[in-house]
């Protein structure tokens, strides 16, 4: 039996932690769909034509760890963008949300868009601010060189450019509850999460 839960929300917000607890929690498979737009940012970064990288990108593809520098983020959301490149992605998604034993797909249009009839919602948020200082530390942890101003700067960028597109914008499904991790730990956080989570399996 299918089983999905929905996890949206800004840059940076902790979706990818809460997703793959929540998943570790429950035994169910975990999707991050950015890193299907990572990786036709990252084709495109090599030359590629943002369409064509979307219809041919194969599994493989994601699991690549250059797809977690801020250059390859920046290149997924401006491909991000394109209709026909979303549209490429989105059969691959449904089937995985489909899957027999339950799923977490976290994104930006996973409760809009892609699962419309997800069981559960999430839209996991923190401020700007917030989100901009884990990150860094994230990325200062993975030896890369960079500012917290850097960080703020393509954090911002990015939530301008998702939240303003046409084609599946950055907004939380009218029927997602909100996890506001600013104030929360990670373990607060994923916590809330799996009550969630729970109260709509029972
Ligand atoms: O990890 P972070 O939240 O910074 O980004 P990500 O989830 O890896 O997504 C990278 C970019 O892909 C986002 O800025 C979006 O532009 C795009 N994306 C999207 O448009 N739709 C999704 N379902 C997932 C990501």
């Amino acid at each position: 039996m299918s089983f999905t839960v929905a996890i949206d929300g800004p840059a940076a917000a902790g979706k990818g932690t809460i997703s793959k607890a929540v998943a570790a929690h429950f035994g169910f498979a975990h999707l991050d769909t950015g890193l299907l737009y990572r990786a036709v940012g990252a084709k495109v970064i090599a030359g590629a034509a943002p369409i064509a990288a979307a219809q041919a990108l194969e599994t493989t593809d994601l699991e690549n760890d250059s797809l977690r520098t801020p250059q390859v983020a920046q290149a997924a959301s401006e491909v991000a963008v394109i209709p026909q490149v979303r549209a490429a992605l989105i059969a691959f998604q449904r089937s995985f949300a489909g899957r027999d034993g339950g799923a977490v797909l976290d994104g930006r249009d996973i409760g809009t868009v892609i699962c419309p009839d997800a069981h559960v919602k999430l839209f996991v948020t923190a401020s700007a601010a917030c989100r901009a200082e884990r990150r860094f530390q994230e990325l200062v942890g993975k030896g890369m060189d960079m500012t917290l101003d850097t960080v703020l700067a393509d954090v911002k960028e990015r939530d301008a450019r998702d939240r303003n597109r046409k084609t599946a914008p950055l907004v939380p499904a009218d029927d997602s509850i909100v996890i506001d991790t600013s104030d929360l730990s990670a373990a607060e956080a994923i916590a809330a999460a799996i009550k969630v989570v729970d109260a709509a399996r029972s």
